[in-house]
């Protein structure tokens, strides 16, 4: 018998007995059909160590025996003093693994109820009046894949979890045989529901990079003129809306002839008479916002807890000095529209440290994802087409070798492990 099982036994209460023998599962087959991905004591303490040491509690606190509670499809795994006293609990979803941070015993309860009211360095963590804390947190998340739309996903991620956003959204197309969304109007409240909740689950004071262009609609015929939709200043209503701070905007350079839109101003080439006169389009915006914050970017750096990772974070000779960046687009057999490797590694060591956690919700071929793990951070990578998954699937041992084992999976299974392992 699992351990698992064990604790279904001895949490047999009336209601839930009565409801598990009707129900002729065993609880193995009664895990899997709920999606549980936690289905074992190990598993759970394993989370809850990740949590703990992320709170920097891990080795100041021991557990109990971990429960699952299947009415609310959570674990509990109780946490103890070195004098076996409980102090409280972590809470993890089974499904999704994350911790419920709200349900969790907090930071400053477990340090009072361990030290006497005294955090372990002898100083009261305190919360300021706006909820901020005295210093940056690190987040527990491990490495974390998930199939979906990513407005359901990051509803299930525990408040200020990652440490940096870099995403490219998808691209509006206007024409009705092609779109995926009614109207703009429906693509930008989206967007807007997305922002909302990567707010949330931004650490405080961290940054938010979104790669985004104008969109060119075509005319329907000649009588018609083609159009140009402004979606980056969209874009920065949406995150004024939603609580963060204008930073830069920088200007994607594609170098002359690389994938530079073609047609455009061919007219105006012929004939040039003013007025028809229409630049081809050779630059992306990459906007930088942060979450409003009082804190200064100095906070960041000076509290964080572990400064060596901060020296060894720090960015080597060469890096971009102007708001103007010349990378060559990418091409990838299988998505059209992927992020330059040189693109996704210059934001994520810009703006982030090493072990931070980069979000990608708009992941494509996850290539914010190998980028994330070449320059030493972790991911969290959501999106909704399989096939488009497959391609993370197919390349995450590439990215990770015996890593990949590890990651948490949403949705889906673990990619097979087929490709050969290599270095980048
Ligand atoms: C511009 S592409 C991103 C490509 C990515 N930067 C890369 O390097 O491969 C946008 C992606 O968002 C995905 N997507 C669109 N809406 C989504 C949603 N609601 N949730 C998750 N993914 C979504 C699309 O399937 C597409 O792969």
């Amino acid at each position: 018998m699992s351990e698992t099982s064990k604790i279904y036994k001895r949490k047999a209460t009336w209601q839930n007995f009565v409801s598990l023998s009707f129900i002729n599962f065993s609880s193995e087959e009664m895990d899997k059909k709920r999606k549980y991905r936690i289905t074992e004591v190990k598993q759970a303490k394993s989370v809850a160590g990740d949590f703990l040491q992320s709170i920097q509690l891990d080795k100041a606190i021991d557990f109990g025996l971990p429960e699952i509670d299947d009415r609310y499809h959570i674990w509990r795994v109780p946490l103890l003093s070195k004098s076996k006293e409980a102090i409280g609990e972590v809470v993890i979803d089974a499904v999704t693994t994350f911790v419920n941070e709200k349900k969790t015993t907090s930071k400053e309860v477990l340090e009072s109820r361990l030290l006497g009211r005294k955090s372990i360095n002898g100083h009261k963590e305190k919360r300021s009046t706006n909820g901020s804390s005295d210093a940056p947190k690190i987040s527990s998340i491990r490495n974390t894949v998930g199939l979906g739309d990513s407005e359901e996903l990051l509803i299930e991620m525990p408040a200020e979890s990652v440490d940096l956003v870099f995403t490219s959204p998808p691209y509006y197309n206007a024409r009705p045989e092609y779109a995926d969304y009614l109207s703009y109007e429906e693509y930008l409240l989206k967007i807007k529901k997305i922002i909302h909740q990567c707010h949330r689950v931004l650490n405080e004071g961290r940054f938010f990079v979104m790669n985004v262009s104008p969109v060119l609609v075509r005319r329907a015929n000649r009588n018609e003129s083609s159009k140009r939709i402004a979606v980056p200043f969209d874009m920065h209503r949406l995150f004024i809306e939603e609580g963060f701070e204008f930073v830069d905007d920088i200007h994607w350079v594609k170098p002359e002839g690389a994938g530079w839109a073609t047609g455009r101003g061919r007219r105006f080439a012929a004939d040039r008479n003013p007025l028809q006169y229409k630049p081809v389009p050779v630059t992306e915006y990459i906007l930088v916002y942060r979450k409003a914050t009082d804190k200064l970017i100095d906070w960041h750096i000076r509290k964080h807890p572990h400064p060596e990772v901060v020296e060894s974070s720090k960015i080597e000779d060469g890096y971009e000095t102007t708001n103007l960046w010349k990378i060559h687009p990418a091409y990838h057999s299988k998505h059209p529209a992927v992020f330059p490797m040189e693109l996704a590694e210059k934001v994520i060591k810009y703006y982030s440290f090493k072990n931070d956690v980069v979000l990608d919700p708009f992941a494509g071929s996850g290539t914010v994802g190998k980028a994330a793990v070449k320059t030493d951070r972790r991911f969290v990578l959501f999106e909704q087409d399989a096939e488009y998954m497959n391609i993370i699937k197919d390349e995450i041992h590439q990215w990770l070798h015996n890593k990949a084992e590890d990651v948490n999976w949403i949705n889906t299974g673990p990619a097979d492990n087929k490709t050969p392992y290599f270095n980048f």
